[in-house]
């Protein structure tokens, strides 16, 4: 073969590498090991997403099996993309309310309040009880949120205060924010048996206001406006085990709501992933909504992996469609999902 042939295929064979792994590395794989720019897994479990000036933040639980065990770590990334993420802090803390060794800070969410120029951490911040004096006491007592602030979104964030919102006990966090503006935080609590979504107060430090009451046993709970309609999600109460994850949709953030519908099909458990935030990508050609779900591992948190998934959402319906690898872009907010046999990069 003359060279000049022989060069133009290679330099053909070589362009359709550069797109395949192009393309392959820009593919959101639900349930595999998803690595920052670092090559090191994200830990952004039971976490969320803050948009903010062009820029998504993911600040989720850190559980890297060699963290410190008396600290607890929140994981802090940047993405324009939502696929590629920059590592930006493992933000550490120490016990806020000298709960004990066994205290248990879960679900970090971050709200950016524009009148202070502060970012404000909540989580929910649990244990056996302040009182408790045994150090071998475990437990999910004290059911609190906790609350801190800082000038950046990587920290250092300063420990403002622990509360139960609206005086209700308040386990699992949620965050909204609506197309106003206006922040929302929503949180399970057991004895009432439903959930609450609260209107932040204006510096956001603490609750102002019961925006809804769902009577529903759920946790995990994610809110989304789109078209119109508010639609919330949550897991039934199953610990780290998935269940059947369920939504109801109401015109109002203040309902009233529909009954609750499966998300999925029930036998399969939500694919394996339990609810932790809705994410609405608008773009110049459409809008993707996002179900960002846990696939916890209880025995090994530092493995658990992320569930993220396009919705198919009509007039009221929702649906989370079989996991499978997808595109997006960030700038169109068109999402595409591929079939299953993408190879991994
Ligand atoms: C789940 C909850 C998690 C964690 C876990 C502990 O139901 O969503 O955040 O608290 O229980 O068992």
């Amino acid at each position: 073969m003359p060279k000049y042939k022989f060069a133009t295929l290679c330099l053909f064979a070589l362009s359709l590498v550069t797109i395949s792994a192009q393309k392959v590395a820009d593919v959101i794989r639900p349930g595999e090991v998803w690595l920052d720019n670092r090559g090191t897994p994200i830990q952004a479990h039971g976490g969320g997403i803050l948009y903010l000036h062009h820029t998504y933040y993911w600040v989720g639980e850190d559980r890297t099996q060699t963290n410190d065990p008396d600290k607890r770590y929140v994981g802090c990334y940047s993405s324009t993309d939502l696929v590629h993420w920059t590592f930006l802090k493992q933000l550490a803390f120490t016990d806020p309310e000298h709960i004990g060794p066994h205290w248990i800070l879960e679900r970090p969410k971050v709200f950016y309040n524009t009148p202070t120029k502060k970012f404000v951490l909540y989580i929910h911040l649990d244990g056996p009880g302040i009182n408790n004096t045994d150090p071998n006491a475990t437990g999910y007592k004290l059911a609190r949120v906790g609350v801190y602030t800082s000038d950046h979104i990587d920290g250092p964030y300063t420990y403002i205060h622990s509360f139960r919102p609206l005086d209700q006990e308040s386990r699992d966090i949620g965050q909204f924010i609506d197309d106003d503006g206006a922040a929302y935080l929503i949180f399970e609590s057991r004895p009432t048996k439903g959930f609450f979504i609260a209107q932040l107060s204006e510096d956001y430090l603490t609750v102002a206001k019961q925006t809804t009451f769902i009577p529903a046993r759920l946790e995990g709970g994610a809110v989304v406006h789109y078209k119109g309609l508010y639609y919330v999600i949550g897991s039934h109460l199953s610990g780290w085990a998935p269940n059947p994850n369920v939504f109801a949709t109401s015109p109002t953030l203040s309902g009233p709501w529909t009954e609750m519908q499966d998300i999925a099909p029930p036998e399969t458990n939500t694919y394996g992933s339990q609810s932790s935030f809705l994410l609405k990508v608008s773009g110049s050609k459409g809008t993707t909504l996002i179900y960002m779900g846990d696939e916890w591992k209880p025995k090994e948190l530092w493995d658990s992996r992320y569930l993220w998934m396009p919705l198919d959402i009509g007039v009221g319906t929702l649906k989370l469609p079989a996991p499978a690898p997808w595109t997006l872009s960030t700038k169109s907010g068109v999402a595409t999902v591929l079939s299953a046999t993408v190879p991994s990069p």
